[in-house]
């Protein structure tokens, strides 16, 4: 593992990070010495999970529940991280999931805004949450999960999500822009296909393997593989990296 010596003793908030690339984050953040505060909502016994491994592993985390779609769930999460652990100094916009694969004239009014605050208006409050303290302490890093999907429009039944995702690489830049120039940095990640639950859920064996055949990689990624791109824009290490999507998809969209 690289060691990004910086984030030791930084207080980071990993927002769904009871599974898949949530809870890879906070292992990895938690490994560089962060101390972690794990986020959920319905899956409590998953982030109960991940804490119980960060600790086992001689790092320090706990667990804070809040429904990162309400506004006043995440205010009052993010107050209670920072009396427990401190001010928060990295905060990852993680959770996000397609919901349900719909096409067009299926699509109901309700199902479409879901998934557009679970994936962008998710981020906006949790970064509304946290950026007061970090302007002021002029430090912080924030790190938004995005999706290849937000570039290609993703898979069939997703204009949903894709939209969303979008949206997350475009509010990237603009966040970057308004907080840059107070010491804190916003960049986010790309996921390609990644071994996680939400395949489980969302993607066929079929569909997989016409994904592989794709991928000039040859495999799926691990969540591993994201987490620790995720602990580089976190760290002083990608200090001069602002506003960027760093894409991880084993070759399957590049530029
Ligand atoms: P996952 O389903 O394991 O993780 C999503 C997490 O978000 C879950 O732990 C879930 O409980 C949590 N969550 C859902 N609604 C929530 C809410 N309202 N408040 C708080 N937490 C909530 O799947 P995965 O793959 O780890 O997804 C993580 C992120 O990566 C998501 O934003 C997803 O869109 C993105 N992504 C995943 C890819 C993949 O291939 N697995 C590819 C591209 C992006």
């Amino acid at each position: 593992m690289y060691k990004y010596s910086d984030i030791v003793g930084k207080v980071a908030l990993v927002t769904g990070a009871g599974s898949g690339i949530g809870k890879a984050a906070a292992i990895a953040l938690a490994e560089q010495g962060a101390r972690v505060a794990i986020n959920y909502f319905r899956n409590e016994t998953g982030a109960e999970e991940t804490k119980r491994q960060i600790v086992a592993a001689g790092g320090h985390a706990i667990t804070v529940r809040a429904d990162v779609t309400k506004a006043e769930e995440v205010r009052r999460a993010a107050s209670g991280v920072s009396a427990e652990l401190g001010p928060i100094d990295i905060l990852v916009n993680n959770a996000g999931s397609l919901v349900e694969r719909l096409r067009l004239m299926d699509m109901s009014e309700a199902r479409w805004d879901d998934v557009v605050d679970l994936n962008l208006k998710s981020a906006f409050l949790c970064v509304q949450a946290v950026a007061a303290s970090m302007m002021q302490r002029r430090t912080g890093a924030i790190v938004n999960v995005s999706s290849i999907a937000g570039r290609n429009g993703g898979a069939l039944g997703s204009i949903h999500y894709s939209s969303a995702k979008g949206g997350l690489i475009t509010m990237t830049k603009g966040l970057a822009k308004e907080l840059a120039p107070h010491g804190v940095r916003v960049n986010a990640v790309s996921p390609g296909v990644i071994d996680t639950p939400f395949h489980e859920q969302f993607s066929t064996p079929e569909a997989m393997k016409a994904h592989v055949a794709a991928i000039p990689a040859g495999r799926v990624g691990t969540p591993a593989e994201v987490a620790s791109v995720i602990a580089f824009l976190a760290s002083g290490a990608s200090s001069y990296v602002v506003g960027e999507t760093i894409e991880i998809n084993g070759g399957m969209l590049m530029d």
